[in-house]
């Protein structure tokens, strides 16, 4: 079975979890601070605040920025659930944002066209990888906070920087789909000097100086996460490489055949996730499941969140994003997959979809 992802665990990894082991030292410690100064240092940010998960990153974000019963947050329809989730728990209203055509992220005027009276904050989602249209969206947003939900993103590029350096607070998810794994693993950024200390009083119990001052969660990293972060980051760079040439390969032999996400000018993306969009009449699970008896996985691109039970009710009207949730599937990418397997993907689609 070719699989639909697989997360690149070598020596190096496994040498700086057993040395932590051995060490005693397992929760948020020197390591974790190592890990957050170098994805600081990656993303040009002045702060990174280590955390459990992308979604607690978010959970953090919206708290700092505080956001409230009785606030609306803009966010985009076409996700995994965590970024609308994480709103409902914050007691707000998710005002949802139907994503570009094309880019499959939001683009400025459907966040223009959204804003109304109560809106606290948006999220601008980098999905995918695909880098969101950061310029133009500050631009038409004003002094709005922006929350830059780059869970996928570490390592892709706007047109004037790297993904991450967008948001007042951009987060990061370290999940195994994800360009580089802790196993659970997020990451909170931003240049604010007050919302980074927030953010740390409030991932660990709310203790400032020995005080407990407000009552907070545990939302920290451990040491064996942070251990497999900075042995990750040792490889981002050849893991970027071999995921641009192997949505290369996709590109070229699979372009004429299904729907592709574009990327906007002077961007970069890093192929987090590969996306295809099948044709109209096409039975989207039925081709999953011939692709499954071929020997390939293939997933469910995402999700119109506002289709969702937890958002039953709901009376938004997404098209595009419903459209790319019935009609995405998602193909196998990942770096240590050769490019045998990959062209073994494209033609198994190719032949399913003309047979
Ligand atoms: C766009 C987006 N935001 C947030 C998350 C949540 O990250 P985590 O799984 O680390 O909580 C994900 C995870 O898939 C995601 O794709």
């Amino acid at each position: 079975m070719i699989r639909l992802a697989k997360p690149w665990i070598g020596e190096d990894e496994r040498r700086a979890v057993a040395a932590v082991l051995e060490s005693g030292q397992l929760v948020q410690g020197e390591l974790v601070e190592r890990f957050e100064l170098a994805v600081a240092a990656l993303v040009g940010r002045r702060h990174a605040i280590a955390v459990s998960s992308g979604t607690a990153a978010l959970q953090l974000a919206l708290k700092v920025l505080q956001v409230a019963p009785g606030d609306e947050v803009l966010c985009p329809a076409l996700s995994w659930p965590s970024p609308a989730h994480v709103v409902r728990m914050a007691g707000a209203k998710v005002q949802f944002v139907d994503v570009d055509a094309d880019e499959w992220n939001s683009h400025e005027e459907a966040f223009r066209g959204a804003r109304g009276a109560n809106t606290k904050a948006a999220i601008v989602i980098d999905q995918f990888g695909n880098p969101a249209r950061a310029a133009e969206i500050r631009d038409a947003l004003g002094a709005l906070p922006i929350i830059e939900d780059a869970a996928c993103a570490l390592g892709s590029r706007f047109a004037g920087g790297p993904c991450g350096s967008l948001g007042k607070v951009s987060c990061l998810s370290f999940h195994p789909r994800k360009i580089l794994t802790t196993g659970e693993g997020g990451m909170c950024l931003t240049d604010d000097d007050d919302l980074a200390d927030k953010m740390r009083m409030l991932r660990n119990h709310g203790q400032l100086g020995g005080e407990f001052v407000v009552a907070a969660g545990n939302f920290r990293m451990t040491e064996i996460a942070a251990a497999l972060g900075l042995a990750q980051l040792q490889r981002l760079d050849e893991i970027l490489a071999r995921r641009r040439e192997l949505a290369a390969l996709y590109r070229d032999s699979l372009g004429e055949l299904v729907g592709l996400q574009s990327t906007p000018p002077g961007a970069e993306s890093n192929y987090q996730t590969f996306g295809v969009v099948l044709p109209q009449g096409r039975d989207r699970d039925a081709v999953r499941e011939k692709l499954r008896e071929r020997g390939i996985e293939a997933g469910l691109l995402s999700f119109a969140i506002h289709r969702l039970g937890s958002f039953t009710g709901s009376d938004a009207s997404m098209p595009i994003a419903e459209h790319l949730a019935a009609r995405g599937l998602a193909i196998p990418l990942y770096p240590q997959m050769r490019n045998g397997e990959a062209e073994e993907v494209a033609a198994a689609l190719s032949g399913v979809l003309n047979g």
